[in-house]
């Protein structure tokens, strides 16, 4: 390392892209540091961004909760159990949620340590006069610190309603949608997305009346079109009210809750809730970052403008994660650090960004890795496409998890798979095997040759390519 600098790596955030970077880059043999100013409740450092403290993490140990406390009625009954009605203890539903994100912060912090990444819980933000392989970033302690390259990594916040103040009691973002202490009679969600169905899934097992007001004419457009009709039937078999192409006027607290004033059409309608969700996306977090000290350049949304390299203008300044083009996804964000730091060590890794799966973790969950159907024929493809529905598979009915299917997409040419789109108990595991089809560009052919255990939701994959071939077997 050379004079004067004090770090090899500098990664600012420790999300999920900004801590597996610093550890890759570590292992690379880089002096590296990361820093991060989130705190938990007790002023403890912790890292691991909005995926472990308020996003993917607390979610999913809320999801859990609730689905455990629903599958108590129906489900339980419906199983040949009788628990005598159930009820739960929202106190220790939460403190469990804190547990479980405190483990995951604890976890991050032993890997930094095992791996050698020295880690300051500060904010960092760049300084002037700094020049490629020397660049001056300042702390939120005073510590000034040199580096030669730096992986900006400072994730994204919520997109906020123009007007609209959220207090996390009353009027609510993902994170006080989280964290609430009772469960509130009609919870208003604005941006019918997906934390808008995560969190909106929580209240709703729990007893909340979830009304969904969304700006769109229609429901998911970002999954295949079948599987987002399917799934809207079953949200709304499960108790969602949803409405679509709402123009949101006005929000408004009153006494009796919070008003909201919107429009459908030529039509003026009000709502009235107890709690309003505001969850219509996220926009990047750059500014704490200080752009302007160096002259990062951004788009005019706010994204940092990178190659495919996630390289920004700047030499040996790289950035990952929400703050760039594609999706929002921790996994997304995860695969660009690595693939950072290996860069910065000479090596040329390749991410595809065609292949990053998604997943909805409701109930059943859903879950999509390559083209869609109107996708693939939009590029060109003459697509051909089957499904194998959950209902004729034997694990899925010996479970009683029947809702759902599995859905792929193929080049009628030569049968390769596009794509694979699953709704189901277990979508976001399945998905995994079907990341696996895709990234090793099987056709339906290799699917169906594929000896898979029975009895398993997985053969609904290898059923969904036989009826792509036209010879299903159980369908
Ligand atoms: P989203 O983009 O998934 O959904 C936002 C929804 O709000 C869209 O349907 C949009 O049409 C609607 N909308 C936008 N403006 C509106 C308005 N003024 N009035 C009414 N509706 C409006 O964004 P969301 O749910 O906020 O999530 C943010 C990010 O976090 C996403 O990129 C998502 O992928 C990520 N995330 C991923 C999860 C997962 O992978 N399971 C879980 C939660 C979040």
């Amino acid at each position: 390392m050379a004079d004067g600098i004090d770090f090899d790596v500098f990664v600012i955030g420790a999300g999920p892209g900004g801590y597996e970077c610093a550890i890759r880059a570590a292992q690379l043999g880089f002096k590296t540091a990361a820093a991060d100013p989130w705190k938990d409740a007790d002023g403890k450092a912790a890292p691991g961004g909005t995926c472990t403290n308020v996003g993917c993490i607390p979610s999913k140990a809320m999801l859990a909760s609730s689905l455990a406390y629903e599958s108590a009625g129906e489900t339980f009954r419906e199983l040949g159990i009788n628990v005598g009605p159930a009820s739960f203890d929202l106190d220790v539903i939460q403190a469990r949620r804190a547990k479980v994100v405190r483990k995951s912060n604890d976890g991050i912090l032993w890997l930094f340590k095992k791996n050698g990444v020295e880690f300051f819980p500060e904010s960092a933000h760049f300084l002037p006069g700094g020049k490629p392989g020397a660049w001056k970033i300042g702390l939120s302690d005073g510590t000034e610190i040199t580096a030669a390259n730096v992986v900006v990594a400072a994730g994204s916040v919520p997109r906020l309603l123009p007007g609209v103040t959220p207090d996390e009691k009353t009027i609510l973002t993902s994170t006080g949608g989280l964290e609430q202490t009772s469960v509130p009679k009609r919870l208003g969600i604005i941006g019918a997305g997906v934390i808008g169905l995560e969190i909106g899934a929580v209240w709703q097992r729990l007893g909340a009346e979830v009304t969904m007001l969304e700006a769109l004419p229609g429901f998911l457009g970002i999954a295949d079109e079948e599987i987002s009709r399917a799934a809207l039937q079953v949200y709304k078999k499960t108790g969602f009210t949803f409405h679509f192409g709402c123009r949101v006027e006005s929000v408004e607290k009153r006494a009796d809750g919070v008003v909201v004033r919107y429009r459908t059409g030529d039509e003026e309608k009000e709502a009235v809730f107890d709690r309003l969700m505001v969850s219509i996306g996220r926009v990047p977090a750059l500014q704490s970052v200080n752009p302007e000290a160096v002259g990062l350049k951004a788009d005019a949304r706010g994204f940092v403008e990178v190659d495919e390299g996630c390289r920004t203008n700047l030499p040996g300044v790289y950035a990952i994660g929400d703050l760039v083009r594609g999706p929002m996804l921790a996994h997304k964000a995860s695969d660009e650090g690595v693939a950072v730091a290996e860069e910065i060590a000479g090596e040329h890794p390749v991410i595809n960004h065609r292949l990053v799966p998604s997943v909805i973790y409701t109930h059943p969950e859903i879950a999509w890795v390559g083209l869609t159907e109107a996708e693939a024929r939009n590029e060109g493809y003459t697509a051909k496409a089957g499904k194998a529905f959950f209902s004729a598979n034997g694990r899925a009915r010996a479970q009683g998890q029947t809702d759902g299917f599995v859905k792929i997409v193929a080049d009628a040419e030569n049968d390769r798979v596009l794509g694979i789109h699953i709704l189901g108990s277990e979508a976001g595991e399945l998905i995994a095997a079907a990341s696996f089809i895709l990234a090793t560009e099987a056709t339906c052919e290799d699917v169906a040759l594929t000896t898979i255990a029975h009895p398993t939701f997985a053969e609904a994959i290898r059923e969904a390519a036989l009826t792509v071939l036209g010879r299903p077997m159980n369908s």
